[in-house]
């Protein structure tokens, strides 16, 4: 009893107000989560589910980089999305960056993997002009839920680009106080990007965001939670219906 209404105030709090704080402390202590959970969702088979998503609007770009391509991975976490890129590629140079505690734990579980600057610093401060030819955040710069920092950093991004580079963001950008964790919508980091040089594309979302919120803390079993993720992304790809995905996939192309 006493769970359930703790769980329905929160309910009620998140449909009704949005913490516009800094909330790295948050990030720094889930660190040393178990797996996937440390960045992701407790359900693992979701986790998987949602990785494969994102690989595959990730590699088409891995393979048009020139040999030795600089990379910045941006919140990199555990380090998960770095390791995914070297398997795929393993010339890029990448820089992965996210806070010390995120940083020990990728650098610890990719010990054997070449080619990675992994650096301690806020995606806020982190810049290098005209470095990189791909800039990546999944389901990262969007976690800067305080919304002038967010701004400074896609203009940090921005400014690290190459000319003919890309930036694409696989991010939860939402507007409405239950869903938002930057509380930004995909048309205004659509014009922002589009305001700093880049010609921008919004790709079909990715992860039906009801069927998320209803399994992502669950042990809902692995053959179930595929099923019901197959499902879900069907009815995001009917028309009109992309506004139901929670992961918006921009892509910028700096001119
Ligand atoms: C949802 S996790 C995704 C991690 C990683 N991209 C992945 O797919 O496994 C969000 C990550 O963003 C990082 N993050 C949040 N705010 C950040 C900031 N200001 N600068 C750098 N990283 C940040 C968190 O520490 C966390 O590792």
């Amino acid at each position: 009893m006493t769970s359930w209404i703790r769980r329905s105030r929160s309910l009620l709090q998140r449909l009704s107000y949005h913490p516009g704080n800094d909330n790295s402390e948050h990030w720094k202590s889930r660190a040393t989560a178990p797996g996937e959970s440390a960045v992701w969702f407790k359900n693992e088979a979701l986790n998987r589910c949602i990785r494969s998503a994102q690989f595959r609007i990730l590699e088409p770009y891995l393979w048009k980089l020139p040999q030795g391509a600089h990379v910045l991975d941006l919140g990199c976490g555990t380090g998960v999305v770095t390791r995914h890129m070297l398997q795929v590629r393993s010339d890029l140079r990448i820089v992965a960056i996210d806070f010390p505690q995120m940083i020990d734990r990728a650098r610890a579980e990719s010990v054997q993997y070449q080619g990675v600057e992994w650096i301690c610093q806020s995606a806020t401060e982190f810049k290098r002009f005209e470095q990189f030819d791909l800039v990546v955040s999944v389901g990262s710069i969007s976690m800067i839920r305080h919304e002038p920092d967010f701004w400074q950093a896609i203009e940090n991004v921005s400014v690290s680009v190459v000319r003919g580079g890309i930036v694409l963001l696989i991010d939860p950008f939402h507007t409405s106080n239950f869903l938002a964790r930057v509380k930004v919508s995909p048309t205004n980091v659509r014009r922002s990007l589009q305001a700093r040089g880049f010609n921008v594309d919004q790709h079909r979302g990715i992860t039906f965001w009801p069927l998320r919120e209803m399994i992502s803390n669950t042990n809902t079993n692995s053959n179930w939670t595929e099923r019901l993720y197959c499902l879900g992304e069907a009815v995001i790809a009917l028309p009109g219906l992309d506004l139901l995905s929670d992961y918006k996939v921009i892509i910028g192309e700096k001119l």
